[in-house]
């Protein structure tokens, strides 16, 4: 077993590690069986977030779209679930993903979504930095982000990244990471 930091280890993509409050989290690839517990993580997503990770207000999500969220290839597209584990059984908090672009294949989009209930308490800090090293491991040196200018949370998130961003419209900035230099 490897170690990332003194308080997550890997074991085959699978992480374990606790939030600033003492909540325990595992944190493992999507797999296609997870299409119940992503639409369940998205229904307690408050609307302000799903705004936020959307950059529209989605009410529900498709079956494409639950299809092409778990259904993932983990080379070009690869998505990693948090879960709260305190219940004794597995409570969605959280998700990082990054999707290859098609004509620049050393860069990502990524996107970042933690509920509601476990924000602030470092998760997305977490699965940022893992979909980071897992990006380097498959051959990206880049990630490319869209958040929209009402997002004050994300844009001071990105600001410990070092991230250069520029005003992609009225509504978006967009965000570059040089994630060679995320170590
Ligand atoms: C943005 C988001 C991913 C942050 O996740 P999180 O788990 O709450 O963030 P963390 O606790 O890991 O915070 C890491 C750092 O980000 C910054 N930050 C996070 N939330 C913040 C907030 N509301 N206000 C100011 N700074 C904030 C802080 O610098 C924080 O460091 P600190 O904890 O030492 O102060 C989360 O708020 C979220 O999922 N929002 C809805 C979806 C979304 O906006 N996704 C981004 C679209 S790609």
């Amino acid at each position: 077993m490897s170690v990332i930091n003194d308080e997550i280890t890997i074991d085959n993509y699978n992480f374990r590690t606790k939030l600033r409050n003492g909540t325990p989290i595992t944190i493992r690839p999507i797999k296609p069986e997870d299409k119940v517990c992503l639409m369940t993580g998205f229904e307690r997503l408050s609307m302000n977030s799903r705004q936020c990770r959307f950059l529209s207000p989605v009410g529900q999500l498709s079956d494409y779209q639950i299809n092409y969220l778990t259904e993932i290839d983990y080379t070009n597209h690869f998505a990693l679930c948090a879960s709260d584990v305190s219940q004794g059984y597995d409570i969605g908090a959280g998700i990082a993903r990054y999707i290859r672009c098609d004509d620049e294949p050393e860069t990502a989009e990524f996107a970042v979504a933690v509920i509601d209930a476990y924000q602030n308490q470092g998760l997305g800090k977490i699965l940022l930095d893992l979909i980071i090293h897992i990006a380097q491991q498959n051959g990206i040196n880049r990630f490319v982000g869209y958040v929209s200018i009402e997002n004050i949370a994300m844009q001071k998130f990105l600001e410990n990244y070092q991230a250069n961003s520029q005003k992609e419209d009225d509504f978006i900035i967009r965000y570059e990471l040089d994630i060679l230099d995320q170590n």
